[in-house]
């Protein structure tokens, strides 16, 4: 067939191969890349995104530091096995103010996007010191001396201004609120409605390891009991428009 015969001409002559695949392949690159010049923002806005509260934040600080992103990734993938066991994939939107993000592809765990509320925090206290007293054939290193560091969110506010440089919406007065936060949080017996009043009413307010003063636990079991509870997905609808 002709049409076949042309086709040899180019599959026979390898300069002319090459000046036609690089051809394709600017095309392609151009479609796809020009668009992102012109849009503002490729995120898709989603009700219930908030900036992580003093506590949480410094949670996310220890989840990073001791390496948990080595064994747990944060991302459901967008297929059927995954959303089985894990829940609603995972949107964007939804580590817009993780500097850096924690998507990661390593395994050794379970995905740990959607563990918040998943466990009670006893069973946190219990499974951080000591994985396999809860879990028996469990590899997870044990992190009770988590439960050992007091901290006392000194450094918090200079965290969430570092945060604010980069984009995730901290307000002056969260800023200035940062330690009376970072302590209302871990204290239901303490005057919260301040927190509440700037990050929302879902925000966990628990003596969250069950030990008088604030430790790296509590921190921790904040950030861990937050992670994928921050979109409703019972009555979210990706915006088609966009
Ligand atoms: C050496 C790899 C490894 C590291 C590092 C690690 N984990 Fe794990 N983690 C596991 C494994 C394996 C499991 C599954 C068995 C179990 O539940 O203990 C697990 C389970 C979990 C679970 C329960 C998840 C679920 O859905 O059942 C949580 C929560 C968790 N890890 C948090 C953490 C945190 C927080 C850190 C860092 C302080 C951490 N892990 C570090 C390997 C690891």
């Amino acid at each position: 067939m002709a049409i076949l015969d042309k086709h040899k001409l180019i599959e026979t002559n390898a300069t002319l191969l090459l000046i036609l695949s690089f051809l394709v392949v600017t095309i392609g690159g151009i479609v796809q890349i020009v668009p992102l010049f012109y849009l503002e923002n490729t995120i898709e806005k989603v009700e219930g995104m908030r900036p992580y509260t003093p506590l949480e934040l410094a949670g996310r600080d220890i989840y990073i530091r001791e390496g948990c992103y080595v064994c747990h990734s944060q991302m459901i993938r967008p297929m059927r096995d995954e959303v089985e066991r894990y829940g609603h994939y995972s949107l964007a939107a939804e580590s817009m103010y993780d500097h850096p993000f924690q998507w990661g592809s390593k395994r050794t765990g379970p995905d740990l996007a959607r563990v918040g509320g998943r466990y009670s925090d006893e069973w946190h206290v219990d499974h951080l010191r000591n994985p396999e007293a809860v879990v028996p054939e469990s590899v997870m290193p044990k992190y009770a001396f988590l439960e050992e560091r007091m901290i006392d969110g000194k450094y918090i506010g200079d965290l969430m201004a570092t945060n604010a440089f980069v984009g995730v919406p901290y307000s002056d007065e969260m800023l200035e609120a940062a330690q009376a936060d970072f302590r209302a949080q871990a204290d239901p017996d303490s005057d919260y409605d301040g927190l509440l009043e700037r990050y929302g009413d879902t925000v966990n307010v628990r003596n969250f390891d069950g030990q008088p003063g604030i430790s790296e636990t509590d921190a921790l079991i904040a950030y861990l009991q937050m992670l994928g509870t921050l979109v409703d997905f019972s009555t979210f609808t990706p915006d088609a428009s966009r």
